[in-house]
C-alpha cells in the first residue's frame, strides 16, 4: 500500500516532560486505508491523531505526508485545508451558520467560484442525506445529523485522508452505525484513508487495520491478513 501519512518516532510531552502523552510512536497510514486507534482514556489517542495531521507539534520526531516532511504551522495549515478532513466528537460546527454555510466555509480557502462551491455543497448534502435541510441551524438538528454536516464539511475539498476523533462518542447506537457506514463507504468508494479514534470495539472490528495504544505507546498494530490468491486453500 502506498504510504500517505507517516509519523516517525514521535514523542509529545507536556509540563516540562512530566506528562508523556506520546512515547516514540511510529505509524504509516496507507492511501485508502481504514484504520482504528483504540486504547484507554488518556493513553494518547487524540495526541497521536493531532500530530498525524499537524494540529499538534511533536516534541521530537517527524511527520510526513505524501512522502514529504511537513514542518511549521503554515505548511500544515495549507496541507490540512486542501488534503485532510476532520471530524470531532463534539461536531465543531459554527452555531450561527446554516448547514450549507458550515459546509461552504471549508471551501473558502481554496480557489473556487461561488457557483462551484454551491454545486459542491448541494452534492455533499445529497450524499449525506441532508439535501432537505440546507437552511437549518446546527441546533435544529439531531446529533447524528450534525455529525453528517461535519462529515460533509470534512469532504468539501476532496481530501485524501479523513481523521475522526471519537466521531460517534456523543451519538446513540443507531446514529453511530450510520456514521460508521458512511465513513466506510467513503473509504471504499472514494479511496479516502480514514483514521478513527474510538472506544467502540465493534467499530474497531470493522476497520481493516487496528492500532492499539497504552500509556502513550503503540502496543499493537494488527494488519489485515494478506489476500490469498484465488484457488489457494485457506
Ligand atoms: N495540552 C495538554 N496539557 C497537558 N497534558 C495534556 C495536554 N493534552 C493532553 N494531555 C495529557 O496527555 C495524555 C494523553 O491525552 P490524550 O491524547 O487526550 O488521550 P486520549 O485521547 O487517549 O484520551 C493525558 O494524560 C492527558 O491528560
Ligand atoms: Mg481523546
Amino acid at each position: 500500500m502506498t504510504p500517505l501519512a507517516e509519523m516517525r518516532r514521535c514523542c509529545r510531552s507536556y509540563d516540562n516532560g512530566r506528562i508523556v502523552a506520546l512515547n516514540d510512536a511510529s505509524l504509516v497510514v496507507g492511501r485508502g486505508e481504514f484504520v482504528s486507534i483504540t486504547g484507554p482514556s488518556g493513553c494518547g489517542k487524540s495526541t497521536l491523531l493531532d500530530i498525524l495531521c499537524g494540529l499538534e507539534e511533536p516534541t521530537s520526531g517527524e511527520v510526513f505526508f505524501d512522502g514529504q516532511p511537513v514542518r511549521g504551522r503554515a505548511a500544515w495549515a495549507r496541507l490540512r485545508a486542501a488534503r485532510i478532513g476532520f471530524v470531532f466528537q463534539s461536531f465543531h460546527l459554527i452555531a450561527s451558520l446554516t448547514v450549507a454555510e458550515n459546509v461552504e466555509l471549508a471551501m473558502l480557502s481554496q480557489s473556487r467560484s461561488a457557483r462551484q462551491r454551491r454545486d459542491r455543497v448541494a452534492e455533499l448534502l445529497d450524499l449525506l442525506g441532508l439535501a432537505r435541510r440546507p437552511a437549518q441551524l446546527p441546533m435544529e438538528l439531531s446529533g447524528g445529523e450534525r455529525q453528517r454536516v461535519a462529515i460533509a464539511r470534512a469532504l468539501a475539498n476532496r481530501p485524501e485522508m479523513v481523521v475522526a476523533d471519537e466521531p460517534t462518542g456523543s451519538l446513540d447506537s443507531a446514529s453511530s452505525a450510520q456514521i460508521i457506514d458512511l465513513l466506510e463507504g467513503l473509504q471504499r468508494s472514494e479511496g479516502i484513508a480514514v483514521v478513527i479514534v474510538t472506544h467502540d470495539r465493534g467499530i474497531a472490528a470493522r476497520c481493516d487495520r487496528r492500532v492499539e495504544m497504552i500509556d502513550g505507546c503503540i502496543v499493537r498494530d494488527t494488519q489485515p491478513a494478506p489476500e490469498r490468491p484465488k484457488g489457494m486453500p485457506a
